[in-house]
């Protein structure tokens, strides 16, 4: 490996989560709804308003009352940085109201205090996955132009609060999930359950003037923070050599870099204006939009990575597929995949880093990966997941690569450092953690942690800064 192959000093190892994915209390001290409180089978299903299935986000693993004892585990591990989210819900329970509900700022501070305690930088997801209710049911959603402003007050309230103990933001988790699963991303309902793509790119729009006025008010109040976009990457191979392959690869690729492009460079790509005059999509803007997006552009470029697609012409290997992140795939014939069907493929990684950097020459940060699989706790409370470290293994050896070929790569949060409730399908199942949670998909078990093997194992890497890494 090439010397210049070396994480850089300051490096921010640590972990990613979601509050919707590990607080549970969905109800205390004047939280409201969310939708992720309405969707007890995952972002991909739709949601159900009766409240009567058993939503495990309702519990999570009730991080809300075990943080404390939760963050000491992290620290043991050595963190540097522990990426968490902000229910909006704890802020602005119904998203429309004046002020904010002090008991769920009171809670942030008590954890972001807990982190700084054992100097580990919080770095904070101001929206993702959820958000109020009430903002679906009174305005529908994102479409709705008004939602920019409840957003752009509830990001000012989090900048103000917090701005001296938090540095690194990002504005909204994979924003681009507003393609694939438009409820989660944009609060959207179709009543006829038929897609409506002007309603999509038109809460697209207003995510990106959003996300822009949070940038932008966000410097204001403090110079130095420093803001993100955060994008699913989903990388995309051509199935063959074939031109027409390459090409439609090209063309899936900008479903994806179009919200980086928006947010990083701050206009729209005249692909993406052609494509939406071909369709006969009109967004609605206003005057001023244009500057606004110009202004608001992000600090750095933050991104999930668990594995890449596959494009193809040819029918035939389009009815090959295989589970994925936020969508089905094509499957590629020289990849592994896990148990659920998400393609194996760290050296994508590597070519995600060169291709973002080589795109927006800003700094990137890795504030997902990881690998979704079923845990064995095995009766002397050992779990061996060799294969989480096998899978971490690859991957951060490719991201090291990265480095060595000029990315300017900041820090990796791996995703589900504990583990905690799976977006897509909302099971506890699938795991992530390093820290394993005595609890199943019925919300039943003891709640106990436990340290799996790969606990020790990061807790070396990021020991030896990504050096050692047996
Ligand atoms: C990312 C999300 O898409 O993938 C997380 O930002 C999510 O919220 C993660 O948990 C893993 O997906 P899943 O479905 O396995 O939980």
């Amino acid at each position: 490996m090439s010397q210049l192959a070396k994480f850089p000093e300051g490096f921010l190892w640590g972990g990613a989560v979601a509050a919707n994915q590990l607080e549970g209390a969905y109800l205390e001290d004047g939280k409201g709804l969310s939708t992720a409180d309405v969707s007890p089978n995952g972002i991909m299903s739709p949601p159900d308003f009766s409240m009567e299935p058993f939503n495990l986000y309702h519990e999570g693993i009730d991080f809300y009352h075990t943080y404390k004892e939760d963050i000491a585990l992290f620290a043991e591990m050595g963190f540097k940085a522990f990426r968490l989210s902000i229910a909006w819900t704890r802020i602005y329970p119904n998203g429309d109201e004046q002020t904010p509900n002090e008991k769920g700022l009171a809670f942030y501070d008590r954890v972001i205090d807990e982190l700084l305690k054992y100097d580990i930088e919080p770095v904070v997801t101001i929206s993702h996955y959820e958000m109020p209710l009430e903002l679906v049911k009174k305005y529908g959603g994102w479409k709705n132009r008004k939602l920019v402003a409840f957003y752009e007050r509830y990001a000012k309230t989090l900048f103000e609060r917090y701005h001296k103990k938090v540095t690194y933001w990002m504005t909204f988790n994979e924003i681009n999930v507003s393609l694939h699963a438009p409820f989660t991303g944009s609060g959207l309902l179709f009543e006829d359950g038929e897609r409506n793509e002007q309603a999509i790119y038109q809460s697209i729009h207003h995510l990106f003037l959003a996300s822009a006025l949070a940038v932008k008010a966000g410097h204001a109040i403090n110079p130095n923070l420093q803001i993100g976009c955060m994008i699913a990457s989903m990388i995309t191979y051509p199935y063959t050599s074939k031109p027409e392959d390459m090409f439609k690869a090209l063309q899936q690729d900008r479903h994806t870099l179009m919200f980086s492009d928006v947010q990083s460079r701050g206009y729209y790509p005249t692909y993406v204006k052609n494509y939406l005059e071909e369709q006969n999509i009109t967004i609605q803007m206003e005057d001023g939009d244009d500057h606004i997006l110009r202004e608001g552009t992000v600090d750095y470029i933050g991104f999930s990575y668990y594995m890449s697609f596959v494009a193809t012409t040819d029918p035939e290997h389009l009815k090959d597929q295989t589970g994925g992140n936020l969508l089905l795939g094509v499957k590629n014939p020289y990849l592994k995949a896990t148990e659920w069907g998400w393609q194996i493929d760290p050296v994508g990684l590597r070519t995600v880093c060169n291709q973002l950097y080589d795109r927006y020459q800003k700094p990137l940060f890795i504030v997902e990966n990881g690998m979704g699989a079923v845990d064995k706790l095995e009766d002397d409370g050992t779990i061996n997941d060799d294969y989480r470290i096998d899978y971490l293994r690859a991957h951060i050896e490719q991201m090291k690569l990265a480095v060595g070929d000029g990315v300017d790569l900041i820090g990796y949060t791996s995703w589900g450092p504990i583990d905690l409730v799976s977006a897509s399908t909302a099971e506890l199942k699938k795991r992530y953690g390093y820290i394993y949670v005595d609890r199943d998909s019925e919300g039943k078990g003891s709640n106990k942690r436990y340290k799996k093997k790969s606990f020790d194992w990061y807790k070396n890497v990021i020991a030896t800064n990504g050096e050692v890494l047996d």
